[in-house]
């Protein structure tokens, strides 16, 4: 028998766990969030696995209100007991949690903007992993953002796939890889490589693009610490400039580094 694509997690959850990856969207996707032309008027922000409570979800909501006051949002839950406690104590005109798995309980006239799927995708078969992608773009409006990866449980770490619906294609086409750090456990690139998108975690070979990636990061952070800059903020911040002179798709945007944020968009894609 087939394997189902949706399948049962706990539901562990934190108040601020994915904060950062919030600055970032707002920072960076503000257009996305705030486009209000022909469909997009009505288009959602849906989380999808929200966990045991809402938090992450209602806090997005909050953030993202405050560049779209009538953003609609739409949290998604596998387990049914979650999804209808969070949409008796938490559900208002604009805010909806539904039971629901990859394919999204959208209606055809509630297309989505932005789909974050965070810390969900831990088990099952990576193989797997692109239908998953597939499914979950489906209701994007092409130009739509879908956000999957894992962080660790207090969000201090988070890596994440950027995947952007096109016009042309069904699957998204993988724009690229943010990583974030809040450098509170220190920082290395390795650090990061733990908490890669689940297709990618055993892609950090010899031979692979990832491996090569971890490599040249690794080089650099360790020529940036010889050249003085030892406190993580500013070991990453070199690490990333340098970075970015040998690995083409390496933002060096202040504001990102600043933050602990490394973006990188190979320019064929985010290695499959
Ligand atoms: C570890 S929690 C993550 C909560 C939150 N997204 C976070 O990052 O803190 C994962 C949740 O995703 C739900 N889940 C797992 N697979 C799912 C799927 N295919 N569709 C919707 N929810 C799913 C689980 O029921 C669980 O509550």
């Amino acid at each position: 028998m087939a394997q189902e694509l949706d399948t049962r997690t706990r539901g562990r959850t934190a108040r601020g766990r994915l904060r950062a990856l919030d600055a970032y969207l707002c920072q960076l996707e503000a257009p996305l969030l705030t486009r209000d032309d022909g469909p997009w008027a009505r288009a959602a922000f849906v989380d999808v696995g929200f966990g045991e409570h809402p938090w992450t979800t209602l806090e997005s909501a909050s953030a993202f209100r405050a560049l779209n006051p009538e953003l609609s949002v739409v949290g998604v839950e596998l387990d049914p007991e979650r999804a209808t406690a969070a949409a008796r104590d938490h559900a208002d005109a604009r805010t909806h949690f539904r039971e629901g798995g990859f394919a999204l309980p959208l209606t055809p006239d509630e297309p989505a903007r932005l789909v974050r799927a965070m810390n969900l995708l831990r088990q099952g078969a990576p193989e797997r992993i692109p239908e998953a992608h597939r499914a979950m773009s489906r209701h994007l409006l092409p130009g739509g953002l879908l956000v999957e990866g894992s962080s660790d449980t207090d969000g201090a770490v988070l890596v994440a796939h950027l995947l952007r619906r096109t016009p042309e294609t069904e699957a998204p086409t993988r724009e690229g890889l943010l990583f974030h750090t809040d450098f509170s456990r220190g920082f290395a690139p390795l650090l990061l490589r733990d908490w890669l998108p689940r297709d990618l975690r055993r892609r950090v070979r010899p031979g692979d693009p990832m491996h090569a990636f971890f490599q040249a990061w690794e080089a650099a952070w360790k020529a940036a610490r010889t050249e003085g800059h030892t406190a993580p903020p500013d070991a990453f911040a070199e690490s990333a400039v340098r970075l970015a002179r040998t690995t083409p798709g390496v933002a060096t945007d202040a504001w990102l580094l600043a933050r602990g944020f490394l973006r990188w968009s190979p320019p064929g894609g985010t290695p499959a």
